[in-house]
């Protein structure tokens, strides 16, 4: 088959996901063919380095073949099982007593899902169903962040704090509410330091909070670092004052680290790097470095306890998936997690993102970025009308859209979020290819600058 015949097939047959279906139409698809390492090759053999690990996901790259064996193995030996109705398998066991043990939760229980959608859907779920089971019934509401990301399901796409995921939809259901974005380089006063700032977010928060009544809000989620909405990272001391805040209140802190979770910013979790305390956890992607759909929600014994009784009274805990713990994906998830310890992935990852960090800091001085920001071995290159003053284009996304564009050109896939570029490469990267990367965008972004010098775009 060669691009031709794909682009015809594609535009003939498929809705394709968070893609703005009318420019689909006149541009059509990229057909990636296959993949190794951190590299992916299109349908005519041209080679991209992998600049956002698919989506944000595939933490040892493409082609490991330990991770194929595993899954061949695991499907001959039983290639479906259950944990409904009290069955189970030795893969979902595994790979829960693992996760129990890697988290800073004390003593977890774990469920699991297919996707990060479905874990912060039945993370508000739970929430509900533990309030019910301790006689908490009016505390439902669910407080999330503006330009937050936790998914498209009905309940999850509530959580999400960003327009495109609503409009149209119908969303936010009822009881979800949104407090401030914590991006200290938008919406910091003038002068305003970032502890400043974050006591404002969180003196703010609290105010939502008390407006709404305390007895109504049940819980807090949030990513570590924003991803889909922008890679922001918090300003400091920002979750230690938003901690306080819930403690105060007596409301649960969900933390998604779906995206930062497994090494991303430098530890195993978000959760350490930031010093946050999770009442429970959302994990997805790297969990099984996207070869698999799999995912995860630990919960407290605190809760789980209460579940056991409701369960009891009901005669059933209601919820589950078909493919909660399917053996294949978790004995994948298993093998996964242990490459990352015996090749010390995360080490890795921590030791390259200095170098990583430093490319990106280097981005700022280009005079099309307004804010070159990052943790670990992600990023965000904000470009800018105005770098002096941080004024946006004023058509957000067009320019982003064009830079993406000249990424492709020269050989790099990554996703412009507005006028931002996401950078979030595999953690199996090497220092050489984090040049490469890098060396890629800078052709990228200043192709991007002469086009808007072109168009006269800064206004
Ligand atoms: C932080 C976060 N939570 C949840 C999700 C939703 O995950 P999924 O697309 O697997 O449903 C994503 C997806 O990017 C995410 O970044």
């Amino acid at each position: 088959m060669n691009a031709s015949d794909a682009r015809k097939r594609d535009l003939a047959a498929l809705l394709h996901p968070m893609t703005n279906l009318a420019l689909h139409e006149e541009r059509g698809p990229l057909m990636i063919e296959r993949g190794k390492g951190i590299y992916v090759y299109d349908i005519e053999g041209k080679e991209y380095i992998e600049g956002l690990a698919g989506l944000w996901c595939t933490a040892l790259g493409y082609g490991v073949e330990e991770l194929a064996e595993t899954a061949a193995e695991q499907m001959r030996k039983l290639s479906f099982g259950h944990l409904f109705g009290s069955k189970t398998h030795e893969p979902a066991i595994a790979l829960a007593e693992r996760l129990k043990q890697m988290v800073p939760i004390d003593n977890g229980r774990v469920f699991f899902g297919n996707s990060g959608s479905e874990a912060n859907d039945s993370q508000v779920k739970f929430v509900w169903y533990y309030n019910n089971a301790i006689g908490r019934p009016e505390k439902k509401k669910i407080i999330s962040r503006r330009r937050a990301y936790h998914g498209v399901t009905v309940a999850s796409a509530s959580l999400t704090g960003l327009p495109a995921n609503q409009r149209d939809f119908d969303l936010p259901i009822a009881n979800f509410l949104f407090t401030d974005c914590p991006h200290h380089y938008r919406d910091a006063e003038p002068g305003e330091s970032e502890e400043e700032f974050a006591s404002r977010l969180a003196a703010n928060l609290e105010k939502l909070i008390v407006d709404e009544g305390p007895d109504t809000v049940a819980a807090f989620i949030a990513e570590p670092v924003m991803g889909a909405g922008g890679v922001i990272v918090p300003p400091r001391g920002y979750f230690e004052k938003i901690q306080a805040v819930l403690d105060k209140h007596d409301i649960l802190f969900i933390d998604d680290e779906v995206i930062c979770g497994f090494g991303r910013t430098g530890n195993a979790f978000g959760a350490q790097t930031f010093g946050l305390r999770p009442d429970t956890m959302s994990l997805a992607k790297a969990l099984s470095s996207a070869y698999l759909p799999i995912s995860a929600v630990v919960i407290p014994e605190f809760m789980y306890q209460p579940m056991v009784e409701s369960s009891r009274k009901i005669g059933i805990f209601g919820h589950g998936f078909t493919y909660s713990g399917h053996p294949v994906s978790a004995a994948v998830a298993v093998r996964t997690l242990e490459l990352y310890e015996e090749r010390q992935i995360f080490a890795h990852a921590a030791k390259v993102a200095e170098h990583f960090q430093a490319r990106l800091a280097a981005l700022s001085d280009h005079a099309l970025v307004g804010e070159a920001r990052g943790v670990g071995l992600i990023g965000g290159c904000e470009m800018v009308a105005d770098p002096s003053t941080g004024r946006a284009f004023a058509v957000p996304g067009k320019v982003g859209a064009y830079c993406m564009g000249r990424c492709q050109e020269h050989g790099l896939v990554v996703r412009n979020i507005g006028d931002t570029i996401a950078l979030c490469p595999p953690l199996v990267i090497t220092e050489s290819e984090i040049g490469e990367l890098f060396d890629r965008l800078e052709r990228a972004l200043d192709d991007t600058l002469a086009w808007v010098e072109r168009e006269s775009l800064r206004g």
